[in-house]
């Protein structure tokens, strides 16, 4: 576990960085790749060696019998969780964008609403209006300088076709871990406006030290009717592209109506997936983990440290996640004027806080998993690019 090293990214194929020219302008030979939700370290070993087995065995055929899989999911979410899942509730999927989708498609039609609690991760919104639905945008409030939930203003603004509300916990961007009042807050404002709980818990481990978080099934033990939960190893090891997500569905009816979804569509998560992550979710993934955050956690206290110094300029103290959401309100700056000097002056390329829906318009998204010598370069170039601040 050598967080430090530096690994070349470039040339492989990777989206952070080798399409970073493309999407932000930034040069691919000296930008810092700060945008992509996926981090910049080698997976654990236990993961490697999965995969080394599957090489030398040499034959890519399809995979049947995912019982360790599902006992490694109910393992895991016991132990880090303090979560029972029935194993006969894991379903497998593409990917949990794939698992948004096709919660939209089971329990929405074309026109009906899919209520989002804003700034919140871009692809959810995508979806939806893809699929031909609206987003009905629920802005969280800032108190204190961190997200928190504003229901008796969310209810206001129910038009009564919202049939599913998509909750993202931990939260991306914003790092809340929410509490589990403020999940029971979520459980029964679904339950006033009859909306199914799609609660994506995809950052669920990538939690502070000292801090716990929540699933929502154990927060809402009275609203199994309504939840669908969805959790993956993809953001904890770095293993995204190995596309393979679960989602876990306790009650049997809204179960069946995912599954006729998922068949309906022909979904079924890949081989190399379901190796990777049954192997994962053990004692070693879970030791590596704890030394990842332990990492993370000084990334952060570096690069909040330094934006805290410039004026105008601050980061949301983050609870969960990999990814410093910072906002440039203070320096008075429209965003097209703070974009290009992070973008042409600083040479980074971050993730814009409009895509995230409203309330992100003058925030960026840093992504902080990567060696903090990388971390303290941008800390540095970004205090350069607004230097005249000080
Ligand atoms: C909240 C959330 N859900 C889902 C995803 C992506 O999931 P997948 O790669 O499994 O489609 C991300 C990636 O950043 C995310 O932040």
């Amino acid at each position: 576990m050598d967080f430090d090293e530096i690994i070349e990214r470039r040339g492989t194929h990777c989206s952070k960085w080798d399409m970073m020219e493309a999407s932000y302008g930034v040069p691919s030979g000296t930008g810092l790749a700060m945008w992509v939700a996926d981090m910049d370290f080698r997976a654990p070993d236990c993961v490697q060696r999965a995969l080394e087995r599957m090489l030398d065995h040499g034959i890519y055929g399809y995979f049947g019998d995912d019982g360790a899989y599902r006992a490694a999911i109910r393992w895991w979410m016991r132990t880090r969780h303090g979560w029972e899942v029935d194993e006969d509730a894991i379903l497998s999927t593409n990917g949990l964008v794939n698992g948004a989708g096709l919660c939209v498609q089971t329990w929405s039609d074309p026109g009906e609403a899919v209520v989002l609690f804003t700034p919140v991760y871009h692809a959810f919104a995508r979806v939806i209006r893809a699929a031909g639905r609206e987003v009905r945008e629920c802005p969280l409030a800032i108190r204190d300088g961190r997200y928190e939930m504003d229901f008796d203003a969310w209810d206001g603004l129910m038009q009564g076709n919202e049939r599913i509300a998509i909750l993202c916990s931990p939260h991306n961007p914003g790092g809340r871990v929410w509490t589990e009042a403020e999940l029971r807050g979520v459980g029964a404002f679904c339950a006033r406006h009859g909306l199914i709980l799609v609660s994506d818990e995809v950052h669920h481990d990538l939690v502070m030290p000292g801090r716990r978080h929540v699933p929502a099934a154990v927060a809402l033990p009275d609203h199994a009717e309504r939840l669908v939960m969805m959790s993956a190893t993809t953001k904890t090891f770095n293993i995204a592209g190995a596309h393979v997500g679960n989602v876990i569905i306790h009650d049997p009816a809204l179960r069946r109506a995912f599954s006729r979804t998922a068949t309906a569509t022909g979904t079924s998560a890949n081989a190399f997936g379901l190796h990777m992550a049954t192997a994962a979710y053990s004692a070693e993934g879970a030791a590596w983990v704890d030394a990842l955050m332990r990492y993370i956690d000084g990334n952060r206290r570096l690069f909040d440290a330094a934006m805290a110094a410039i004026p105008g300029i601050r980061s949301m103290p983050l609870e969960a996640t990999y990814l410093a959401w910072v906002d440039f309100a203070g320096t008075g700056m429209a965003p097209m004027e703070f974009i290009d000097r992070v973008q042409t002056g600083a040479r980074i390329a971050a993730n814009h806080g409009a895509t995230f829906g409203k309330g992100g318009e003058s925030f960026l998204r840093f992504n902080l998993a990567t060696p903090r010598a990388r971390v303290a370069e941008a800390a540095e170039r970004l205090q350069a690019a607004f230097s005249d601040l000080q």
